[in-house]
């Protein structure tokens, strides 16, 4: 999807004030609900609150312990649970779903606060990151029971749920995205195990907890925690699974595959994502993007930008790496609960090749801006932007998930586009022109998922900018999460006469 709104979709109202106008109910259509606007003081006394109670927060725990299963037996019984109470969820049909699901959207609106005070307690993110997430949520729940009923209606084709499927979802969004998978799979009839990513448990737990209260049944929706990584291949082994939604590292997607070949899989995994900066860009506008979409959160984002092609004339321009500079160094690192931090801490510290990447220069770089560790464990990092990198280095095609960023040069928008392509993966990527003809040679050739012109490369908003990828960023998908065809992935057709 091309950033950029169809003429059609009415304009965002993406900010409101969260004290005095709660967020409408949405029965009428689909309407992104809109974010908290931090320039309200009401608003950022509301954030306060959230933050002064972020380091005490249980929220969650209730449900985690809960719900933590210690044996294959256990997993059998939830396993049976979820396909039994499938059929009633199933004879609901999608209009009595979506109701549900409606009311899902605006129990996640009247939990906000909780679902950021949970995120930033467990997963550091910051409220400004996390409040964002909250509302792409809801948008989930609006648009995914919408999209049901019209799917529903489809003349001449039925539409049916897979049955049981399993989410698993990473930790970076942990509110956003395991919603986004287990409200899909809800709004087509299907009933849901969702494992949480460890790191990110309790915010898996807030957010389910609100789904339960809108009236999703606990058997046709169920939280799981697992002790032990077998209890893991025994849950996505079982033939009774009809389908795995993983959000996470192509690993994981591998590792998957190999408990079980046949496996159902709809995954979006890894990204290395970079933004070209032509000649013509606006060098501020470009530098200001490029900054946010690599640091954001830390860089923990698979939509982030980790590289910065910079095209002929632009490779030397000492304008944009100044504003590169600032921008970055205006971004406090601190602890979410800080109401100055803009990027919290690593959701673990740094090891392995995000360490290197963040303390070792290759021949030939140098640091335009030097990483800075600012804590003995190693969590909380000033970003760091190497120049230098070159084609076919282990930086132009690694993931490092973390607040690094390389700059690369080429001669032509061509040969950009060709250091771009050359990435195994395909999720997200950027241009800075305001050259029409760039604009679309960079359109018609780039190969990623979501592309982006003269905008950051994370943040895809329900609707607007379908989010999914392609290459090694996708398997088994081919539909885009918070786009028309997404449920269609999720569900199987025939045609009317043959079923009715
Ligand atoms: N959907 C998330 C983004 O666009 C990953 O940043």
């Amino acid at each position: 999807s091309v950033a950029g709104i169809p003429a059609e979709v009415p304009g965002p109202n993406r900010t409101q004030n969260r004290q005095l106008s709660p967020a409408p109910a949405q029965r009428d259509g689909f309407t992104n609900t809109p974010d908290t606007d931090p320039s309200l003081a009401a608003n950022r006394e509301w954030a306060d609150g959230i933050r002064s109670r972020m380091v005490a927060s249980t929220l969650g725990d209730d449900t985690v312990a809960a719900n933590t299963l210690s044996t294959a037996a256990e997993v059998s019984e939830r396993i049976a649970a979820g396909v039994a109470a499938g059929e009633a969820w199933r004879a609901l049909g999608a209009a009595g779903r979506a109701e549900i699901l409606h009311r899902a959207g605006d129990v996640l609106e009247a939990r906000r606060a909780e679902l950021l005070e949970v995120m930033g307690s467990e997963a550091g993110k910051v409220i400004e990151q996390g409040d964002p997430e909250v509302s792409e949520a809801i948008d989930f729940a609006h648009y995914y029971a919408e999209s049901a009923k019209k799917l529903a209606d489809v003349d001449g084709a039925v539409m049916h749920p897979v049955g049981l499927t399993v989410v698993t979802p990473p930790w970076n969004f942990p509110v956003a995205i395991p919603a986004g998978s287990t409200l899909a799979a809800l709004a087509t009839g299907s009933p849901v195990i969702i494992k949480p990513a460890r790191q990110a448990r309790r915010s898996g737990a807030v957010m389910i907890e609100a789904l339960w209260e809108a009236g999703v049944p606990r058997d046709v929706l169920q939280y799981v925690q697992l002790d032990g990584r077998e209890l893991g291949e025994r849950l996505i082994s079982d033939p009774a699974v009809e389908r795995v939604i993983l959000t996470g590292g192509y690993e994981t997607a591998e590792l998957f595959r190999s408990f079980r070949p046949d496996l159902p899989l709809l995954a979006e995994t890894s990204g290395k994502n970079a933004i070209i900066v032509t000649p013509s860009a606006d060098f501020d506008l470009a530098a200001k993007d490029v900054a946010y979409s690599a640091f954001g959160h830390a860089g923990q984002k698979c939509s982030a930008a980790s590289l910065v092609v910079l095209v002929g004339s632009a490779a030397h321009s000492e304008r944009f790496r100044r504003q590169l500079v600032d921008a970055v160094r205006s971004y406090e690192v601190g602890a979410p609960e800080d109401g100055t931090t803009r990027i919290g801490p690593l959701i673990g510290p740094a090891e392995g090749k995000l360490r290197s990447a963040l303390t070792e220069l290759h021949p030939g770089q140098s640091w335009l801006l030097e990483p800075e560790k600012l804590d003995d464990a190693g969590q909380l990092w000033r970003p760091g932007i190497r120049e230098g990198v070159v084609r076919g280095s282990e930086f132009h095609r690694v993931e490092y998930f973390g607040p690094v960023l390389g700059i690369m040069t080429a001669s032509s928008l061509n040969e950009a586009i060709d250091i771009v392509n050359d990435i195994d993966y395909g999720l997200t990527s950027g241009i800075h022109s305001l050259d029409e003809d760039e604009i679309q040679q960079w359109l018609a050739t780039i190969q990623a998922g979501n592309v982006y012109v003269n905008r950051g490369t994370t943040g895809a908003i329900v609707q607007r900018q379908p989010f999914g990828g392609w290459k090694k960023a996708a398997v088994g998908a081919g539909s885009k999460a918070g786009g028309p065809n997404y449920l269609v992935g999720l569900s199987e057709w025939t045609d009317a006469e043959t079923t009715t």
